[in-house]
């Protein structure tokens, strides 16, 4: 029987590796790709899911991490760091471990979602609390990065890019060809960055990188997808045109407010004649429920936003019928699971208490 062997082996022929390359890697990657119907007939259309929480730390970061650790393990890193809103910590924290490398993780004070924080102190990272929000942690680990001896391992290392534009090639494999839309959540920016890279490297001839004097592949996908990015609307820089100081959301994973791929999300919304727009906390964990309640598949609220943005497009009239669409969402409902325990109205849910009897159980049941 096959194994999946995590996405550098799988994709060997199209990532910066070689044969001699010490590959850090936990098998991410080979994440189901699954048909939602509640989102199919709403728009009248083919929409599916690729369900990033199933990557072993439970988010997309996994494709990125990969590569970033095992290009720190070429280099001969002893440390790598990192800022991080959550997940991108607890994947760090998890590959470094593999990788026999020291993690440090800058993270917003008190904006960590609780699962993510977990992961990365049972990995043992050096977690550091900044008195700030995303950027201002990013803003240090690169400078950590250009005057002391560690390794940085955020999206603005290529190797990440890399590693996470295999999402696009798996969307392609499954479907036999490229979807007409495919909508994410947009935080720092590296995720659209990568599917988009991956979306035009698969639609073209690829010359495979570990053949002596190449071989040609043929292109995979006949087109590339249009591409539909979603801010929350308190952390909205690049659909407002400018830096966020105080980014605000409930979505703590993308509470950014300067990304750090901003020109490269740019350029993708505009290479594939797509859109960047906002999404307020509000549809943001309505599409939330609607994953759990509708399609059983259970997300973090950020992981809802690209749902959240096609509720809303289609509201606006401004989906087309008959379409094939993939939404990723980016990371497990188990990373954050406390929204699931408030009403649409925001009081919290209490279950039922009953006595130890079948007779009033069956009841409360309806039964
Ligand atoms: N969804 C989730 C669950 C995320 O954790 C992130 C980013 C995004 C979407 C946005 O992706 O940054 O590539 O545009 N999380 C980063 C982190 C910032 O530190 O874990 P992006």
């Amino acid at each position: 029987a096959h194994q999946w062997r995590g996405v550098i082996r799988e994709y060997a022929e199209r990532l910066p590796v070689d044969d001699s390359t010490q590959v850090i890697t936990l098998g991410e990657g080979g994440t189901p790709l699954v048909h939602a119907p509640a989102l199919s007939e709403l728009v009248s259309g083919t929409v599916y899911l690729k369900v990033e929480g199933m990557n072993p730390t439970g988010s997309f970061k996994d494709r990125g991490m990969t590569m970033a650790m095992t290009a720190a393990v070429a280099e001969g890193a002893k440390a790598v760091v990192c800022a991080s809103t959550g997940n991108t910590s607890a994947s760090a924290a998890a590959y470094a471990t593999q990788a026999g490398l020291t993690c440090a993780v800058l993270v917003p004070a008190g904006k960590i979602a609780m699962g993510k924080l977990s992961q990365a102190v049972a990995h043992g990272a050096e977690l550091i609390q900044v008195d700030g929000n995303f950027d201002g942690c990013l803003d240090i680990a690169r400078k950590l990065s250009e005057n002391y001896p560690v390794f940085l391992v955020n999206s603005v290392n290529p190797a990440r890019i890399e590693g996470q534009k295999t999402g696009a090639f798996e969307v392609v494999d499954a479907l036999g060809d490229a979807p007409d839309y495919h909508l994410l959540p947009v935080g720092n920016a590296g995720n659209i960055t990568a599917y988009w890279k991956g979306y035009q490297e698969y639609s073209q001839p690829w010359t495979n990188l570990h053949v002596e004097g190449g071989e040609e592949l043929a292109a995979v996908a006949t087109h590339t997808p249009i591409m539909w990015g979603f801010q929350a609307e308190g952390a909205a820089p690049i659909v407002n045109g400018h830096p966020i100081t105080e980014p605000e959301t409930v979505a703590t994973a993308i509470r950014i407010g300067n990304p750090a791929s901003w020109e490269k999300a740019e350029a993708a919304r505009d290479d594939s004649a797509g859109v960047i727009e906002a999404v307020t906390d509000e549809e943001i964990l309505a599409a939330h429920r609607w994953l759990s309640s509708k399609e059983g598949v259970f997300v973090e609220p950020a992981s809802a936003a690209g749902v959240a943005g096609l509720i809303k497009k289609h509201s606006a009239g401004e989906v087309p019928a008959e379409k094939t669409i993939v939404i990723t969402v980016t990371g497990h409902g188990l990373k954050d699971p406390d929204w699931a325990l408030k009403n649409a109205d925001g009081s919290d849910v209490t279950p039922t208490m009953v006595p130890q009897d079948v007779e009033t159980v069956a009841r409360q049941l309806g039964l």
